[in-house]
């Protein structure tokens, strides 16, 4: 390509982003920047009019609120003018209605404050033509560690890579899910091809169907133009359905039609279009027991599960914590370009003993927070702030209480909860609890606790 070629191919991929607050402008210039892409920014209405005029744009995101005028009004006259340029929403943090606003004044999609990089990947992938190669991908993270759980997960997911088996990863929140996830497309042979990533607890009901679709002109107030669901943004490539549990029982059925018929039907369409699509999906959640209950379909659930990849909790590989957290301190110390401070022995014996409910995220957020807060010039316990676990319920300490009705108070609340967790399977309740169903039995007849 010579150099003229570079610079109009550039040209023709420029976004324009519209946001008051300087930090935010700077974040999306940096992530749009490393996704290979130039930005142009405008701290109000009017300097975004004037740029819209000057500028040729692939993309334009804006905040909603600005100071000299909302960011719908801009949606408006993009729709009007420049219909061709698509155009994405940034919303306060849980304004909904605002963002359906916005998707009917025309806005192709939105995200929510606070930004989520990854949404903001995925969303400028799918609006902009990136070529087609790595290099528009952030660089996925490298499945760290060596205990047993960990190194089952990573082999698990190179064997399973290659094949085109719907995978479905369960794991508590935080355990890498998601990192599982883009590693199966990686390093499968759909790799190059898009890497398309939904939170479906996240989409309001009435647009799920036309998010996963896409719809026609014309298929309902406010489908100004044409537009490809996630299916279409995905063929070729992976579609990664995170939180599946979340799906409204009536998306069910049809994603389980489009999974198996390999076909879509755009809202307000006649027909269908093939579509090529690999279906990863995860939950945090017990998708049998959510199958149990009805809340789940059962079909859509074995057509998900063909393979189960469970991610271990930090819990079962407490041997990584050393491993991971030297590498999260040094990815983060090379993000803000300085030197990576020690972790000193007193916080890695804290880590070794704290639960950790959230995680390698709450490790990752845990060293985060103590970087900020760094004194000297190594990570000490103090610097972590690790609380001690809190306990669900609030028992009454000992000593408030004669000893006997304290004992009796913990084990009905231990045998509750076990009940609760397992949807009161008595068996599996004793399990939990590691004592036999008799002695179970014989507890709870003791307790006062009738079927
Ligand atoms: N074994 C690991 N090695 C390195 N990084 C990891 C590992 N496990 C998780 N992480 C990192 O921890 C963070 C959380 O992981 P991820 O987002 O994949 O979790 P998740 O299971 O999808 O969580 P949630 O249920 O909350 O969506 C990410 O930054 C991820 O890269
Ligand atoms: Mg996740």
């Amino acid at each position: 390509m010579t150099p003229r070629e570079t610079r109009d191919k550039e040209a023709s991929r420029r976004v324009l982003v519209v946001d008051d607050e300087a930090d935010i402008r700077e974040l999306l210039d940096m992530t749009l920047a490393r996704m290979g892409l130039a930005a142009d920014c405008a701290g109000t209405l009017a300097e975004a009019r004037q740029q819209l005029e000057q500028g040729h744009y692939t993309l334009c995101l804006t905040d909603m609120r600005l100071p000299d005028g909302e960011g719908l009004d801009l949606v408006r006259l993009i729709a009007d003018r420049h219909p061709h340029l698509p155009v994405a929403v940034i919303t306060a943090h849980g304004s909904l209605e605002n963002a359906v606003c916005a998707l009917k004044a025309g806005a192709f999609d939105y995200l929510s404050k606070p930004v989520s990089l990854d949404q903001l990947r995925a969303l400028v992938r799918s609006a902009v033509d990136l070529p087609a190669g790595g290099e528009a991908m952030a660089p996925t993270k490298v499945l760290l560690g060596d205990s047993a759980a960990l190194s089952q997960a990573r082999s698990l997911i190179d064997r399973v890579a290659r094949s085109q088996a719907p995978i479905h990863v369960t794991g508590e929140s935080g355990c890498g899910k998601e990192l599982a996830a883009r590693l199966i497309h990686e390093k499968g042979t759909r790799v190059g091809k898009p890497f398309v990533a939904v939170n479906c607890g996240a989409i309001p009901e009435a647009l799920v169907e036309s998010e996963f679709f896409g719809y026609r002109k014309g298929a309902f107030t406010g489908a100004d133009t044409e537009r490809d669901g996630f299916f279409q943004a995905a063929n070729g490539g992976t579609l990664f359905l995170d939180e599946v549990a979340d799906l409204p029982l009536g998306m069910q059925v049809k994603l389980l039609r489009v999974i198996q018929e390999k076909r879509v039907r755009k809202v307000g369409a006649t027909s269908e279009e093939p579509v090529d699509v690999r279906i990863v999906s995860a939950t945090h959640q017990d998708l049998k027991a959510l199958v149990d209950q009805g809340r789940f379909r059962q079909d859509l659930f074995y057509r998900l599960n063909v393979i189960e990849i469970r991610m271990p909790s930090l819990r079962e590989c407490r041997e990584d914590i050393p491993l991971l957290a030297k590498n999260i301190v040094a990815r983060l110390a090379g993000e803000a370009g300085i030197e990576p401070p020690e972790i000193a022995a007193d916080a890695l014996v804290a880590m070794g003993d704290y639960p950790f409910p959230g995680n390698v995220r709450e490790l990752e957020n845990c060293l985060e927070r103590a970087m900020a807060l760094l004194s000297g010039t190594s990570i000490t316990r103090e610097d972590l702030q690790l609380n001690p676990p809190c306990h669900v319920m609030d028992a009454p300490s000992p000593g408030q209480l004669p000893l006997q009705e304290y004992l009796d108070q913990a084990e009905r609340q231990a045998i509750l909860e076990a009940l609760q967790k397992t949807r009161y399977n008595r068996t599996a309740a004793a399990r939990l609890l590691g004592v036999t169903f008799r002695s179970l039995r014989y507890r709870m007849e003791r307790l006062g606790l009738k079927d």
